[in-house]
């Protein structure tokens, strides 16, 4: 549950700040004892020197050494973190030690945490936004549906130092870190809810709060709108279940003078259950999460109604189940696309791609200039990535270096899959212009080029990230259950879209 950490900033040696918990980062190096003075003071570097010299294994990477007060220092505390080699340690590796070592405090039922911070090979302010994401992240707790939830908070955090700035420009950057973290963890409560929580109309109506909030434009289609833009591949999908579908749209525009309008489009299936076309029941309960797309779209509406970027963006989920039943769309059946495209109907379970036909279409029809979309799309694409990166396929270098440059700025890894138009007959249908699978073979690329057919000439890039929106157990900054994987990109996106129109 979003229950937000506090932040603070304290321009103080670290043994002097009063707090539950004080996190120390030890880089895997022969100490400086002059820069450890400076760093800490005494008698902290004293005692950091003898816990290095005696127990070196505590720099190594990850490594957690709790050591409780001597009643020399503020704290009641100290977690050491290993930092390992310094030209190994990015700024992402920086966002997984201080999740690792938040869990660590939290675990000490800490409520006031310091992270000691001191310059190193990074931009201090850089280092500071990973420190906050990655303890905003790390301890991230979903239990809403606990009733003797007993979660450790952590109410604050501080960060610690002798030479830290304290003007405007210097907490602007920490709350901004702190919001796009929140929303992240928002993109997470979205997608751990269950479906009966999280149906269409639920995600509509907080689409309906973030616009409230914010002042966007909203819209949201029921089935009898979609019936009038003839969006017939979303409502084939649709059609199977009790729970009426939404398309939902927001607009926000943060540069009247622009005309560029980018659309980020997140598939908002609240549950595959793979319809006619059924999946095993084992895990089946995972496909709660096939909003994940979605989710992550309407979180990074909320970070940019905070943070304000000079771009515009019109940000389209649709939001639908995906049921077998007597009403069921079935496998030989063929649909009209709104975009008049006819496709052939293999799977059921090949839905997601039938409603950003749709989507793009509507994208496209709305005024969209360049295309995002993301998309729990492909069993395949957990195979070929794993968990660790989302594939990407696009039709546009431009775009798609701007998209891999956003995502090495925030670390959600991604990797550009090829999408030639060899791989176009795999999706050719005998009897429609299109089937909507194209068979075990390179599964995550047939599907990116299906979508590809009704994006016309925009630049489009889809993200696929059934691999990495969620993950089994615990690792650096995520925790088991949804990461909200995709958030954090699509905000840097507008950030360095709004810096090139200055
Ligand atoms: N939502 C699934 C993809 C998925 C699989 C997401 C695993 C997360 C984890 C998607 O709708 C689907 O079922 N895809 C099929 C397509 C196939 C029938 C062409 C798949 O990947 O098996
Ligand atoms: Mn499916
Ligand atoms: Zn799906």
């Amino acid at each position: 549950m979003v229950r937000s950490l506090q932040i603070a900033c304290a321009n103080v040696l670290p043994g002097e700040v009063f707090c539950d918990t004080l996190i120390i980062g030890l880089l895997d190096e022969t100490l400086n004892s002059v820069e450890m003075a400076r760093a800490y003071g005494n008698p902290l570097a004293t005692l950091l020197s003898l816990m290095v010299r005696d127990q070196p294994e505590c720099c190594q990477l990850a490594e957690t050494t709790i050591i409780h007060n001597t009643a020399d220092y503020g704290s009641k505390r100290i977690v050491i973190i290993g930092l390992g080699k310094k030209d190994k340690l990015t700024l992402d590796k920086i966002r997984e030690l201080s999740a690792i070592a938040i869990r660590v405090a939290k675990k000490l039922k800490s409520r006031t945490v310091a992270t000691a911070i001191y310059r190193n090979h990074h931009n201090l302010s850089d280092a500071a936004i990973s420190i906050i994401q990655g303890a905003i992240l790390g301890s991230y707790e979903f239990n809403n549906y606990k009733t003797d939830a007993k979660s450790n908070i952590i109410e604050k955090i501080i960060l610690v130092g002798p030479d830290l700035p304290s003007d405007q420009e210097w907490l602007l950057t920490l709350n901004n870190a702190k919001v796009i973290a929140d929303s992240v963890n928002f993109a997470r409560d979205l997608t751990n809810h269950p479906s009966c929580y999280m149906n269409p109309s639920q995600m509509a109506s907080i689409a309906q709060d973030i616009a409230s909030q914010f002042g966007f434009e909203i819209n949201v289609l029921d089935k009898g709108d979609m019936e009038k833009h003839k969006m017939y591949a979303m409502l084939a999908v649709a059609q199977g279940s009790t729970t009426p579908p939404k398309m939902i749209t927001l607009k926000y525009i943060g540069n009247q003078q622009s005309n560029d309008l980018i659309a980020f489009v997140g598939k908002g299936i609240t549950f595959d259950s793979g319809g006619i076309s059924l999946k095993p029941s084992e895990k089946m309960g995972d496909m709660k999460g096939d909003m994940a797309g979605g989710a992550a779209v309407l979180a990074a509406m909320q970070a940019i109604g905070h943070l304000k970027p000079k771009v515009n963006i019109l940000a389209i989920i649709p939001c639908t189940e995906n049921m077998p039943s007597g009403h069921a769309f079935k496998p030989g059946d063929v649909i009209c696309s709104m975009s008049g495209k006819t496709i052939e109907i293999i799977s059921t379970d090949a839905e997601g791609r039938l409603l950003l036909a749709d989507a793009v279409t509507y994208a496209r029809k709305l005024g969209a200039t360049r295309i995002i979309d993301l998309a729990t799309l492909t069993g395949a694409c957990v195979v070929a990535l794993g968990n660790i990166t989302s594939g990407l396929i696009s039709n546009n270098d431009g775009w798609s270096k701007e998209i891999l440059r956003a995502s090495k700025q925030t670390g959600e890894k991604m990797w550009l899959l090829p999408s030639y138009d060899d791989y176009l007959n795999q999706i050719k249908s005998d009897i429609a212009d299109l089937k909507n699978s194209g068979g075990r073979m390179a599964g995550t690329i047939t599907a990116g080029v299906f979508i590809k057919q009704f994006v016309g000439d925009l630049p489009w890039v889809h993200i696929d990230i059934a691999g990495t929106s969620d993950i089994d157990k615990v690792s650096g900054y995520n925790v088991k259950g949804a990461t909200g994987v995709g958030v954090r990109t699509l905000v840097q996106i507008a950030q360095n879209l709004s810096t090139n129109a200055c």
